[in-house]
């Protein structure tokens, strides 16, 4: 421990679990907290999550080779340094490994103390850079405008603050409304570069979408009466966010990818390139690994983008979120200069009880129109759209229930055959409502016998 707070973090990277298991109890006992992977693609997962200040890796690994995860480091987390280990009589030479960015190198067998060393040394020499990367990370005001306290939520923010310094590209996934564009401004302004250039892949018309995003020289087209340069020039220094990228049209997909990996640029018409400094940045609600087997979706332009993933969670799964949304939202409206309205107790649960398929964004505009027309200063349950209105009425119906003092299989029962009451009886919908799978539904209807009439 060297800053007075937070123990060093140091990921271990072997397939061997005895070897593994030995170093990361050496390691602990000198303070050091340690995670262990046993193999390359597992740390990759652990870097964009976790805080890692050295990786430890072997390079005789199944799978991926602990060099190809070097490169990958250095490429993807160049703030983190890497000691590589060789095994006994190996052939990659000291030479290679620091040519290929190994911050130092031990071959095995090897002994505690020299080992030890070695980490040290190299945390030392790292340690100024790191600290820079801590204070950023802290000071988080990136995350201003984003309303969040549920679990899943804080483990996205944390791979936001992993992700955002690294050069390599981010995809972001997510369905409509779960808040994407935020997630994708958080992490352009927590990487501390120039601008935010944004493009919507979807909304430019297809013959123009070239020379939007990499400029045309005069006489390229008709029209063209003079030189333009495009989106990826304006970005030079800062990040090009590519939004709705599963709308990309297919004949433009490898011009991106060439644009990706080489950061070079050419205009339409033009001769030279023009070598320039842009962060990626895409989000997409379209499953792009289907668009890929579809034929719609490049492979290697997926791959190529989907480096550093975040997958923004849908709001049902997180219900713990939609009481601060709540009082986001109306305290917005209210700085807008809307009266003062609350949400009733029972038109809060029904909130948090709807599955909300069109995420945060419906639940702002829900919430924008319920407390425009409410009487009073209070939205009630009567205020919500229908859909909302029945998961208030089943909540308000079970807790009759409990004040009759049920047991709670009974309680259950009444519940599930009240939901299936309010869908007409339809049993897909039941269980969709109750969150369950449809044979489970089937089951618990079995066990509850003769099924009255719904
Ligand atoms: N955690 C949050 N805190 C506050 N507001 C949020 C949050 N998440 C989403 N919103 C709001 O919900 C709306 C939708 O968010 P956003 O546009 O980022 O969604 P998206 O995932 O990009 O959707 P789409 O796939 O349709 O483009 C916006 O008005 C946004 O401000
Ligand atoms: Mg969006």
């Amino acid at each position: 421990m060297t800053d007075g707070s937070e123990p060093e973090s140091i990921l271990l990277v072997d397939d061997d679990a005895s070897f593994r298991g030995i170093l990361a109890e050496v390691l602990s006992g000198h303070e050091y907290r340690v995670t262990a992977s046993p193999d390359a693609y597992h740390a990759l997962e652990v870097l964009q999550s976790e805080p890692v200040d050295l990786v430890v890796t072997d390079l005789d690994m199944p799978g991926l080779k602990g060099d190809a995860l070097l490169a990958q480091i250095r490429s993807t987390f160049p703030e983190v340094p890497v000691i590589a280990i060789t095994a006994f009589g190996s052939v990659e030479s000291a030479l290679e490994l620091t040519r290929a960015g190994a911050a130092d190198y031990l071959a095995k067998p090897f002994r505690v103390q020299p080992f030890l060393d070695a980490v040290r040394r190299v945390l030392d020499q790292t340690r100024s850079a790191r600290e820079a990367a801590r204070m950023r990370r802290r000071h988080g005001r990136h995350l201003e405008g984003i309303v969040a306290a549920s679990g899943p939520m804080r483990r996205l923010f944390e791979r936001v603050a992993r992700v955002a310094t690294s050069p390599a590209p981010v995809l972001i996934t997510g369905e409509t409304g779960t808040g994407k564009d935020l997630i994708a401004r958080a992490v352009h302004h927590a990487s501390g570069r120039g601008a935010l250039v944004t493009v919507n892949s979807g909304a430019i018309p297809e013959h123009l979408m070239e020379s939007e995003l990499f400029g045309h020289v005069k006489g390229a087209f008709t029209g063209a009466d003079h030189d333009r340069s495009g989106l990826f020039q304006a970005a030079d220094g800062g990040t090009l966010f590519l939004d709705e990228i599963g709308e990309l049209p297919l004949a433009l997909q490898p011009k991106l990818l060439r644009a990706i990996e080489t950061g070079e640029v050419r205009r339409v018409g033009g001769v030279a390139s023009e070598l320039l400094d842009v962060r990626i940045i895409a989000a997409t609600h379209r499953e792009l690994g289907r668009a890929v087997q579809e034929g719609t979706f490049r492979e290697d332009l997926y791959w190529r983008i989907n480096v550093l993933h975040l997958e923004v969670p849908p709001l049902r799964e997180r219900p713990g979120d939609i009481p601060l949304l709540v009082d986001h939202v109306l305290s917005r409206a209210r700085q807008r200069g809307a009266l003062d309205v609350r949400v009733s107790a029972p038109a809060l649960s029904a909130l948090v009880k709807y599955s909300w398929p069109g995420n945060v964004r419906q639940l702002r505009g829900v919430l924008e129109r319920a407390s425009t027309f409410c009487e009073g200063a209070e939205v009630c349950v009567d205020d919500l759209p229908p859909e909302l209105r029945r998961a208030g009425e089943t909540v308000e119906h079970v807790r009759s229930a409990a004040e009759r003092e049920l047991t709670l299989a009974e309680l259950e029962r009444e519940y599930v055959l009240e939901v299936l009451r309010r869908t007409g009886g339809q049993k897909s919908r039941a269980a969709d409502w109750l969150g369950i799978p449809r044979r489970t539904l089937y089951r618990r209807l079995e066990e509850y016998g003769k099924v009255p009439e719904v």
